[in-house]
């Protein structure tokens, strides 16, 4: 008997016709956790073949064996659109399975139409088969006038066996304009949530899902064991770390899966990173070890012999695989990186070439799954390290670096004895007092250039940490004196200025004026220091320069492009010391 059915809800359709799925493999997931949600045990799948000149006559269907729905179901539930009823709370489960269900919003089965113009809905249920067929064209028109409800669906009902039950949506007319499905594709996406389910199996193009599915490396090995016989061990090492609680194996024993997962013991493998561990995802076929699941088949007895001898067997094989898998990724990892650490290393003093090239090694092989910013960063801060063991170079870097960073870069630095964070908190406390010291002398205007000279030329420090390496040596201060003694002809001793000039391991020098804490740093100043400066360079080559007094004047605007720097006594003692609490601060949090 042929009627009309009819949407029972005006949902603005455009919208979720347009729905949008990243992919039609998605929007065909939508079916299948439906199916899911109707109890059924399998559901079958068929996708055409990606022929274009084929789509025309050809469809997917998705056919499952789960409740089916009644006519009256159809019309009250099925096309009941977006309706608030069916925003279900978390915890909803289904009445024959008790599964947790998917469907929240109601508008889930629509995504049919993502890939095709027609949906025809067969569903079955108590002595009744329902036949509703939904046109997107007529949706789309309906839904550009003001009344979806006006739309006439034709729907028939026909007479069937009691028991039968099930649902089978076919999608026809399948959009010229889209891929069709892939099955690879689609088997990726169900495989996490349910290759492993117990008691839901599906078949895509009448291939069961399986733990290869999942994308990634996929292994499997059978081998027999004396008391319980065959036991296959199937795993994948997927791409990503997968959320806790679903990587590991699942044992399945007579089809079942019973227990939660398990890595058999490979946590205990410490050369195996835990990121890559968590890429294991598998099952432990044994049906033999049916007599060693507990009454309730939760839980398979912990104690039982043959048991750990396939836990054994299993971390055996996968610790194997994984193993590779980090050999492949270490290499790789060295090839992306072997560019910046071969010139690095180069300029490393010769006799601590080979130290660096182990420990580079070893930072790589540590931490490669962290990925390559990250491994950059911890390979960069090493090789700081050896060429300079001066801590504070060492934690502005780890400043710098976010927050889960500073654990991992602190526990990388002191594993190769570069940091030892006992000795740098003892450093990091006396500097602090030394800044006190120091800013007692600075805030006292009757303080001379020449004391503050003092203060400062050992411990270059208090200007920040890229300071901390330059000195002075003989060579420099005699070029100093020998200028001032030059100059001192034409000037009053008390007019002198009080230079200092040094230089970093890396031969960048830094020449710098203090003046007394009472004196402002002004455009005069500027000048008169760069004079210096230039009198300076033709024998001494480039060089940075740095006036240090009790202000700097409002009109000396901080210049990026300038090697030369103004700074105010008050604003270097303020940052030395957020530096040095942050430091004390994250010593005292390990
Ligand atoms: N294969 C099926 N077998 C039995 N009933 C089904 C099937 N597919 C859909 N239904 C019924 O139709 C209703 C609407 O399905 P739809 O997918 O549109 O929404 P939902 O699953 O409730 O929520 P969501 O939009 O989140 O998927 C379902 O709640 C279910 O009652
Ligand atoms: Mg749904």
């Amino acid at each position: 008997m042929g009627s009309a059915a009819r949407f029972a809800v005006d949902p603005k359709l455009t919208a979720l016709l347009g729905e949008t799925y990243s992919s039609s493999e998605k929007a065909l997931r939508e079916l299948i956790d439906n199916a899911w949600d109707a109890d059924a045990t399998t559901v079958r799948v068929t996708l055409p073949d990606n022929l274009p000149d084929t789509l025309a006559n050809r469809a997917i269907t998705i056919s499952d064996d789960g409740t089916g729905m009644t006519e009256h179901e159809v019309r009250t539930i099925y096309l009941r659109i977006a309706n608030d009823r069916w925003s279900r709370s978390k915890d909803a489960r289904t009445a024959g399975k008790k599964r947790p269900v998917k469907g929240r919003k109601g508008i889930g089965m629509f995504a049919g139409l993502a890939a095709a113009h027609t949906m025809t809905v067969e569903t079955t249920a108590r002595g009744n088969t329902t036949t509703v067929v939904i046109e997107k064209i007529k949706l789309l028109e309906a839904a550009g006038g003001d009344d979806l409800e006006a739309i006439d669906l034709p729907i028939e009902v026909s007479k069937t066996k009691p028991d039968q039950h099930g649902t089978t949506v076919v999608l026809s007319d399948l959009d010229q304009s889209k891929v069709i499905p892939s099955a690879d594709a689609l088997r990726r996406i169900l495989a996490r949530e349910y290759a492993r389910q117990n008691d839901f199996s599906i078949f895509i193009n009448d291939e069961p899902l399986q733990v290869a599915d999942l994308g990634g490396e996929s292994k499997s090995e059978t081998f027999n064991h004396p008391d319980i016989g065959t036991v296959t061990v199937s795993w994948t090492v997927s791409e990503k770390p997968l959320p806790k609680g679903e990587s590991g194996f699942v044992y399945r024993v007579g089809g079942k899966v019973v227990g939660r997962t398990t890595f058999c013991g490979l946590e205990d493998e410490e050369d195996i990173p835990d990121k890559v561990r968590n890429r294991l995802w598998g099952e432990i076929e044994a049906d033999g070890l049916a007599e060693h699941v507990t009454a309730d088949w939760g839980e398979i007895v912990e104690n039982s012999l043959p048991l750990k001898d396939v836990q054994k067997e299993a971390a055996r094989l996968a610790s194997g695989h994984l193993r590779e898998v980090c050999k492949v990724e270490v290499n790789a990892a060295k090839a992306r990186l072997q560019k910046v650490v071969k010139s690095r290393i180069e300029t490393l003093p010769a006799y601590r070439r080979q130290y660096a090239m182990e420990a580079v090694e070893k930072v790589i092989q540590k931490y490669f799954p962290e990925g390559d910013d990250k491994v950059r960063l911890l390979v960069t801060l090493v090789l700081d390290a050896l060429e300079r063991d001066e801590y504070f170079v060492i934690c502005e870097k780890i400043a710098s670096a976010s927050g889960s960073d500073v654990a991992t870069i602190a526990d990388c630095l002191s594993e190769f004895g570069l940091v030892d964070l006992a000795v740098m908190g003892k450093q990091a406390r006396s500097r602090l007092s030394i800044l006190d010291d120091f800013e007692r002398l600075a805030s006292d205007s009757a303080t001379t250039e020449a004391e503050i000279h003092k203060a400062i030329e050992n411990n270059l420090w208090l200007l920040g940490p890229q300071y901390s390496l330059i000195a002075s040596n003989q060579t420099l201060k005699k070029i100093i004196d020998g200028y001032l003694a030059k100059g001192g002809k034409q000037r009053r001793a008390s007019r002198r200025p009080d230079l200092f000039l040094g230089q970093s391991p890396d031969e960048r020098k830094l020449l710098i004026e203090f003046k007394r804490p009472s004196a402002t740093v002004g455009r005069d100043a500027e000048a008169q220091v760069k004079k210096y400066r230039d009198d300076l360079t033709p024998d001494n080559g480039p060089m940075n320069i740095m006036v240090i007094g009790g202000k700097v004047d409002s009109s000396l605007r901080p210049d990026p492009h300038s090697d030369a720097q103004f700074r105010s006594y008050t604003a270097i003692i303020a940052s030395a010391r957020t530096q040095l609490e942050w430091l004390i601060e994250e010593l005292k949090r390990r």
